[in-house]
């Protein structure tokens, strides 16, 4: 038997054969089994000797199967490898690796910098009411600076904010009265503007407000020239014109010095040397008073800039329409690196 076994299992090539072999020997109705049951039918005296003999069989042929098995699963191993073999020298296939959109780049990187300056990021709902997009921004209803802002008007009392002034309202009437506000109000604004390469009925604005005890005029514009020269480069000048807005008094609006053009990060001017850039001001009582502050105690100095349009300068982009038609070719040119 154990010749006969030992043989078959040399002969065997696949685990399957392994399997009928080992089912043969010391299966149930194996021919080893049924030397074992036959022993009590053997004289006593042969029984240790022949059962002796039976077990060591036994385990012959389960450690010649099992080493068998090892050696068929290396064979197997080893033609796997040999078929699957990869050709490093192949080029890889290139992995795209996405990035922030440009403009989330730019409203990320003026956040950086409005708050290496101490203002938190406020933000606030697209769906407003009139009152903080108007009312608490000294437009009063019949106000005809509301005409200005082409309202997407959803009733009578909501509307998708036109700007994120009412940001400021909000946080301002959250604090109070009681407390000095430096935040900045990034978001998406919307107006009823027909599109065209520089008009888009969705936009995006930061804002920023800083109210506290004897803020200035100088502290405005210290605080924008210093915005000017991080995004646009330290050799831009900074100039105000006075301007108006029903929130702020006085009103400015800012522009940058232009620069000449060379590679990136030039600004177009058409021009004028100037480039209009933002507006604000200082914040006008009847807001302070609106939102809960003294304005006998407390003043403050507001701005507003689009980064559609700074991104636009920054980068020579002609059509705002690329920033929302998501074009990969136009998109992927931008991956914003900080
Ligand atoms: N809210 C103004 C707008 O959307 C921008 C602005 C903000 C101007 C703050 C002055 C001060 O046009």
């Amino acid at each position: 038997i154990r010749q006969e076994a030992l043989d078959n299992i040399e002969e065997a090539s696949d685990l399957k054969a392994l399997q009928d072999i080992r089912v043969t020997y010391l299966g149930k109705k194996g021919s080893l089994t049924s030397v074992l049951r036959g022993m009590g039918s053997l004289p006593e005296e042969e029984r240790p000797a022949i059962g002796e003999m039976a077990n060591e069989i036994r385990k012959a042929i389960t450690d010649e199967i099992a080493k068998k098995i090892d050696v068929l699963e290396q064979e197997a191993l080893e033609e796997k490898l040999e078929q699957e073999a990869i050709d490093v020298t192949l080029p890889g296939r290139p992995v795209q690796v996405g990035g922030a959109h440009l403009l989330t780049g730019i409203i990320e990187e003026i956040e950086d910098l409005f708050i290496g300056m101490g203002f938190e990021v406020r933000e606030g709902p697209e769906v407003e009411t009139d009152y903080f997009n108007f009312e608490a921004m000294n437009m009063p209803k019949g106000h005809p600076a509301r005409d200005m802002q082409d309202t997407f008007y959803l009733t009578d009392e909501l509307l998708l904010r036109t700007h994120t002034s009412p940001v400021q309202a909000r946080t301002m009437q959250q604090y109070s009265g009681s407390k000095a506000v430096k935040m900045i109000c990034p978001g998406k604004v919307f107006r009823r503007d027909t599109d065209d390469a520089t008009h888009s009925h969705q936009f995006t604005q930061i804002e920023g407000l800083y109210v506290d005890e004897h803020v200035r005029m100088s502290d405005l514009k210290g605080v924008l020239n210093e915005f000017a020269k991080r995004i646009f480069g330290e050799d831009r000048r900074i100039r105000l014109r006075p301007s108006f807005f029903p929130f702020t008094e006085p009103s400015v609006e800012m522009d940058i010095s232009c620069k000449v053009c060379q590679g990136d990060g030039c600004s177009v001017c058409k021009y004028s040397g100037w480039i209009e850039i933002l507006g604000a001001g200082m914040v006008h009582p009847n807001v302070l008073e609106k939102a809960g502050y003294d304005p006998e105690i407390y003043t403050g100095f507001a701005f507003g800039m689009g980064p559609d349009r700074i991104a636009m300068l920054k980068y020579g982009i002609d059509d705002i329409r690329n920033f929302y038609t998501n074009d990969k070719r136009f998109l992927t040119q931008y991956h914003y690196a900080k």
